[in-house]
């Protein structure tokens, strides 16, 4: 069985100092999930907090994975404001987001930068968190099933057909509306997602963990988190709070 994944997307928040009274609370009062060894949880700060992070993790030795939220797929060079592999794995990065639909919205990253990405953090040992996901009029007009495999296709010329790595999906009209999708439609696309990478990667696919995003709260986690093709969650704003965070943890737990 695949162990859930939980990750927190804090994106633009948390200072050093906030980052830092965020764990210290997790380890209180999450620290009996992240025992069990039945999930997984790794949170990813702004790039600022990570290596404060990454002491503190080592100092309260807890079981919990450090994730950025972004990555440059150069090694190093003339590419002011980036940040490279090597700087991410010395602190202590484990995951990566690749791919966010804020970035693809916001910032214009495409498809093809996004697999580049994604290929530079896996030859790094960094695992991809590769986020896919429809928008409201894609979604209205039936068509998101289409849209999944197009965005999966475009966005993953890096896969080898073999290689694990994490999808996440997550509809933007879900992302931050306090409008998460139903566990059925949760389902059907994360199914979809299964079988695309079943297709070109064989029994590869039972193995990949895929993740819902949007809207994911204490108080849904747990009907998201039972459907059987969804593997764990990218959570944003409830991730926030140390202990709505530690019951979705509890949740993917439970469901188990
Ligand atoms: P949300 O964000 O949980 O605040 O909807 C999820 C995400 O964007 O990863």
């Amino acid at each position: 069985m695949r162990k859930p994944l939980l990750a927190a997307n804090w994106k633009m928040n948390q200072t050093v100092a906030e980052s830092f009274a965020w764990l210290e609370e997790f380890d209180r009062i999450g620290g009996d999930v992240l025992e069990t060894d039945e999930v997984d949880a790794v949170f990813c700060p702004p790039f600022t907090a990570l290596y404060e992070m990454h002491q503190g993790i080592e100092q309260h030795k807890m079981d919990i994975e450090l994730g950025a939220q972004d990555i440059f797929w150069q090694e190093a060079g003339a590419f002011t404001g980036e940040i490279s592999p090597a700087m991410l794995k010395e602190c202590g990065v484990s995951y990566v987001i690749c791919g966010h639909s804020e970035r693809r919205q916001l910032l214009q990253e495409s498809s093809a930068m996004v697999s580049k990405k994604c290929a530079a953090a896996l030859k790094a040992g960094i695992t991809p968190i590769l986020c896919v996901g429809e928008s409201q009029s894609v979604h209205d007009g039936g068509l998101t099933q289409q849209w999944l495999e197009a965005q999966l296709y475009e966005s993953m010329g890096f896969w080898d057909n073999e290689t694990e790595f994490v999808v996440a999906y997550e509809p933007i009209w879900a992302i931050g509306t306090g409008n998460a999708a139903t566990a059925e439609d949760a389902e059907a696309a994360c199914l979809a997602i299964r079988e695309y990478l079943r297709e070109r990667g064989g029994d590869v696919a039972d193995k990949i963990r895929i993740l819902y995003g949007g809207s994911v709260t204490a108080a849904n986690a747990a009907e998201l988190l039972a459907c059987p093709n969804v593997d764990g969650a990218l959570v944003g704003g409830a991730s926030l709070k140390a202990d709505a965070f530690a019951d979705i943890c509890r949740a993917a737990f439970k469901t188990r």
